[in-house]
Parts: C-alpha cells; structure tokens; sequence
C-alpha cells in the first residue's frame, strides 16, 4: 500500500543506553505532536534492535535493520538473518545502502539476495539507489538509477513487490548538507514509477511508497514532501535529534 513514511537510519551511532533514550524520547513526541497517519520507522544498531522493538510495542512506530543476510541461517561470521530480525520484532530492513555499497563492496546481485530474503519473510525492504557526484554531473543517473532497481528488485514476482518500498538517496546529497532540489528529486521518483509500471503495472508502481533521503532537514521537509511522487523520506543526521525528526516526522502530510 502506497504510504507516507519517514524512517530514521541511525547508522553506526548511539550506544545502546543512548538508544533507549533516543527511543523513548521520539515516542513520546509522536504520541503528543503527530496527529496524520503515516508511518513511523526507526532503524538503531543491531544492538537496539530487541530493546528498540520492545519500547514501542503498542505504538504506530515501527522498528527497522540497517543491512541483513540473505541466508537465514549458517557459516556466515558476523552476519545476522532476516528471520532472527523478525524474531526480535523488526518489520523493514534498509537494503542497499550507498554507504554499503560504497564501503562494503556490496553490488546488485547480493543486494537483489537480500531484498529477496526480507521480502520472502513478509518484511518490507526499503531499497535504496542513488547516483554519485560524477555521475549526475556526466549525465548518467537515469541509466544508474534503472540499473540499480532492475537488476536489485526486478527478480521479484508482484506479489512480493508489495513489500518493497524505495528509496532515493543522491549519493552526493547524503552527509553533505547539499539536498537534491525538490524538482530534481520529483523528476527521479517520477522515473522510477515509471520503471516500476513498465516491469508490473500501472497499479503497482501507483502502490509503491518512494522516500528520498540526503540532508533532508525539518527546513526543507516540507517542500520535499509535497511533490507528487515523493512519500517521506529517509532520515541521517536529523534522526539523532529527537526534536528535529519529529518535527520532519510533522512535514508528512
Ligand atoms: P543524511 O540525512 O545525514 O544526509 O543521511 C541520509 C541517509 O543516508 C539516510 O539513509
């Protein structure tokens, strides 16, 4: 289902004491202040994951993993499975990450492994692409953009596209304090609806929730968010601040 979403990716911060708190925090001021009906995501360390879980039971705020295995299980040092996520209670897995494409080596056939593993599992993958610097600037970001969900999410049947939301992060825009116009980003989230038509159908893609991320700020939020084909976004930095998320969280309309 088509979906406003915000979702927070801690990335490698906040000791688990310092979660709990930030998870508390947050919570309460979605209980207070956010009145709409989209959906909350946060997405601590693996270390916060059960606690995180537990903090919000009985909440709307979802919890979600920053990377995951494709095997459930296995000879695999220092990886973690989908199906230990799900038994601890996360319901999104961030899949394909540029800072794990970037650092990790990972490339689109072991993330199109994984998407599949958090989908097959009845979680929701949220799968995200983006160009780099240069290859905006040399004009190639549609042909990276259909590369990277293609061959990452197009090995999914119709049905287990429904659990896919994506996420657009310029790679040059994340960290950086630069934001992708808002133009520039409704003209890359309309491309990819538009891809996601022409491989399943006009329904589905209509179906699908696409967030962007890179230094979206409760400052630019708004404007971000009213485009017509851009559903929340993807949060870094400003997660880490309770009052800032929240007040990101309150530009989804
Ligand atoms: P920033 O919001 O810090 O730019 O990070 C975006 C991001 O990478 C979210 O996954």
């Amino acid at each position: 289902m088509r979906q406003k979403i915000v979702a927070g990716n801690w990335k490698m911060h906040k000791s688990l004491e310092e979660s709990q708190a930030l998870i508390t925090e947050i919570r309460g001021l979605v209980r207070d202040e956010y009145r709409g009906d989209g959906k909350v995501v946060i997405v601590p360390t693996f270390l916060a994951l059960p606690s995180a879980a537990r903090l919000v039971e009985g909440t709307e705020i979802e919890i979600g993993a920053q990377n995951a295995h494709y095997e459930d299980q296995g000879a695999f040092t220092g990886e973690i499975s989908v199906s230990m996520l799900k038994a601890v209670g996360v319901t999104n897995v961030i899949i394909g990450h540029s800072e794990r494409r970037q650092y990790f080596g990972e490339n689109n056939a072991l993330l199109a492994a994984k998407a599949k593993s958090v989908v097959r599992h009845g979680l929701k993958v949220i799968f995200c692409v983006g160009e780099t610097l240069e290859q905006r600037e040399s004009k190639q970001y549609f042909r990276v953009i259909e590369e990277q969900i293609s061959q990452g999410l197009f090995g999914l049947d119709r049905k287990e596209f429904a659990n896919v939301v994506i996420a657009y992060e310029p790679v040059w825009a994340i960290g950086t304090g630069l934001t992708a116009t808002p133009e520039q980003a409704q003209e890359i989230h309309a491309y990819i609806r538009k891809i996601v038509s022409a491989q399943y159908n006009d329904e589905i893609a209509n179906e699908t929730s696409i967030l962007y991320g890179g230094s979206v700020k409760p400052e630019n939020a708004t404007s971000i968010f009213m485009q017509p084909d851009i559903d929340g976004g993807l949060i870094g930095g400003a997660a880490l601040k309770a009052r800032d998320f929240i007040d990101i969280v309150k530009a989804m309309r």
